[in-house]
Parts: C-alpha cells; sequence; structure tokens
C-alpha cells in the first residue's frame, strides 16, 4: 500500500519536472522580431491596421520618453545614477526584451521601438508564419500569449501599469483600453 503510494507520488513528481522543463525549454526557443515583421502583416485598413494604431500610441514611444529631460529628472529622484535609457530600473517598463539572452533578438528587433507587439503578445519567431497565425491554437502553442477574457488583458497592462511606475497615474483599464485596441474587423 505504502509502498505503492510513495511509487504515485514518484511518478508524479517526475511528470511535474518534466513538463516544467521541457515548458521553459519551449519558451526559451522564441526569438524577438521586432514590431516591423509583425508590422509587415497587420498594416492593412481592412485587416485592422494594428500598426499604425500602435505607431500612434504612446507605447511606441516609451523608450524615446526616457531620452527626454523629464526622465532624467524622474531618474534623478529615483536615485538613478547614470542614464535612464540604459537603467534597468527604467526599462523594465519602457522597452521590450531589454534584458534577454542577446541570441534571442532577432536583427531586425531594435530596443528603441518601446514597447512593441511582442510585449503583450510574446516573442514572434516562431508563431509568425501565416499558416500558424490563421489556426489560434498553433500560435498559443509556439507562443503567442493567450488572453482568455478581459480580465486576463488588465492584468497584463498593469504589469507596467502600477504604483512602482514614478509617475503613475491611477489607470482605469476600460478607458485606456478602449485608447489602445486594434482588433481584426469581422468579414
Ligand atoms: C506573414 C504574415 C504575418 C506576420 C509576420 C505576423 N502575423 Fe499575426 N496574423 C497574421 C494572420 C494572417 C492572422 C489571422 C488574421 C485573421 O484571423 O483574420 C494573424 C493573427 C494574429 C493575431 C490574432 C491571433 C489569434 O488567434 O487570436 C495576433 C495577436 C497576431 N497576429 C499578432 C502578431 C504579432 C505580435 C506578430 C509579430 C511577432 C505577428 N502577428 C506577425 C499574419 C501575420
Ligand atoms: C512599473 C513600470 C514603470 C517603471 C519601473 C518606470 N515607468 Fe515610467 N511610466 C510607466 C507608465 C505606465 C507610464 C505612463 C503613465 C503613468 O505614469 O502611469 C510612464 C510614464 C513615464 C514618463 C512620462 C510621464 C509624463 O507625465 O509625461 C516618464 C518621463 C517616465 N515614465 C520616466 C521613467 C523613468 C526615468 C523611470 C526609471 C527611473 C521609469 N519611468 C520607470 C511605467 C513605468
Ligand atoms: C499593450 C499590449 C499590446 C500591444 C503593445 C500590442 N497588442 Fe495586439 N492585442 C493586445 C491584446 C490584449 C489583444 C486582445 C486579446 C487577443 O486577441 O489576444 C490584442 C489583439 C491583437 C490582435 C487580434 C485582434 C482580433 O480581433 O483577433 C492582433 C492581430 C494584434 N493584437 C496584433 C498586434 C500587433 C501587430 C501589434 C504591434 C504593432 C500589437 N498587437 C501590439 C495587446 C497588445
Ligand atoms: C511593458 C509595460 C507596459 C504594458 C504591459 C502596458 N503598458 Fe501602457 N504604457 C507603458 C508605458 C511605459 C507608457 C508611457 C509611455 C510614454 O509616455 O512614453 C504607457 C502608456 C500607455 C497609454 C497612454 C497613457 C497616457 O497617459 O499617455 C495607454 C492608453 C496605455 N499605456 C494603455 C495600456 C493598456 C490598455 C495596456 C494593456 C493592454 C498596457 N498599456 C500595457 C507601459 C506598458
Amino acid at each position: 500500500m505504502l509502498k505503492g503510494k510513495i511509487f504515485s507520488i514518484f511518478t508524479l513528481c517526475v511528470i511535474l519536472l518534466l513538463s516544467f522543463s521541457s515548458d521553459s525549454f519551449a519558451q526559451k526557443a522564441h526569438e524577438f522580431v521586432g514590431v516591423k515583421t509583425c508590422g509587415m502583416c497587420h498594416k492593412k485598413a481592412e485587416d485592422g491596421e494594428q500598426l499604425k494604431i500602435w505607431e500612434k500610441s504612446a507605447h511606441a514611444n516609451a523608450y524615446k520618453t526616457l531620452t527626454t529631460a523629464k526622465a532624467e529628472e524622474v531618474a534623478k529622484k529615483a536615485g538613478i545614477k547614470g542614464k535612464a535609457s540604459e537603467a534597468k530600473e527604467c526599462l523594465m517598463c519602457h522597452a521590450t526584451a531589454y534584458d534577454v539572452d542577446k541570441k534571442l533578438i532577432g536583427k531586425k528587433f531594435k530596443l528603441e521601438e518601446g514597447i512593441q507587439c511582442e510585449s503583450c503578445h510574446g516573442a514572434g519567431s516562431d508563431y509568425k508564419k501565416k499558416k500558424v497565425m490563421q489556426d489560434h491554437a498553433k500560435a498559443v502553442a509556439t507562443g503567442m500569449t493567450e488572453y482568455k477574457d478581459d480580465a486576463a488583458i488588465e492584468k497584463q497592462c498593469i504589469t507596467c501599469h502600477n504604483e512602482k511606475s514614478p509617475t503613475f497615474k491611477k489607470f482605469d483599464f476600460a478607458k485606456r483600453w478602449a485608447e489602445i485596441k486594434h482588433p481584426t474587423p469581422k468579414k
């Protein structure tokens, strides 16, 4: 009896361990391709012009903001030595993939492009193919982040829109999401 139980607990642990390690392995394999790559297929008005909506949003300029005099002031107050645009305390919310292994950064990716598509949708090297993109399950399996409902979306937003931001303004999700959402039109 007891032996059987210990054995099944052991088996469970092995299964858990295996699934965790293969998970993190799969995640590591995806590279960041940058907004230009996503934008190639997501710019037409009839498809929802996601690129244009993003370009007009503050997210596109989030890194550039760190190079302003205002940012230097904010950084100084926060006790940062050196440039705001090089401090991880600022980049963590003002840029995409600033701290990942260089091997996972594609040729077209530019840090200067701020909060890019992949900040919210996941590193895209393996889901960006048209055939994969058209199949939701396949896209998710190859690294695309899935949002089941608005609560899940809000959770993503407040990883940055929170009190750790030195200039934090209260975040009204419904209002802010309406300003930047970029749905594919129903055909
Ligand atoms: C080769 C063209 C192509 C590229 C490159 C591409 N996409 Fe797509 N994407 C598509 C197509 C086609 C669809 C399906 C559109 C539809 O359902 O009308 C799609 C769908 C999507 C969806 C909705 C998927 C779903 O199942 O909910 C998201 C999100 C998305 N793309 C984000 C991205 C991001 C982020 C990038 C860059 C990492 C990217 N795409 C690169 C063509 C592309
Ligand atoms: C936790 C995430 C987060 C961190 C960390 C963060 N920011 Fe921000 N920052 C934001 C968000 C979100 C906004 C947009 C509105 C707001 O302040 O809530 C913003 C806006 C700004 C603005 C524009 C403010 C305005 O009113 O025009 C500046 C400048 C800025 N940040 C500088 C910095 C600097 C410098 C650092 C590092 C010391 C930093 N931020 C760290 C999230 C963050
Ligand atoms: C601040 C986060 C954020 C950024 C930046 C962002 N998206 Fe999204 N996007 C979302 C969320 C959340 C959704 C809704 C949930 C979903 O469909 O996955 C979405 C939906 C989409 C959809 C599917 C729309 C539909 O109706 O099925 C496409 C396509 C898309 N985004 C492409 C892009 C592209 C391309 C970029 C960059 C140019 C981009 N997104 C930037 C968060 C973001
Ligand atoms: C990776 C961090 C990050 C995430 C995730 C993120 N944001 Fe932001 N967002 C920022 C930063 C940083 C700014 C300020 C950029 C600037 O002014 O340079 C900003 C600015 C904005 C602005 C302009 C606000 C203003 O006061 O000018 C809106 C609207 C916005 N975000 C909506 C959203 C929504 C909705 C989501 C979730 C779908 C989201 N953001 C997710 C970092 C983020």
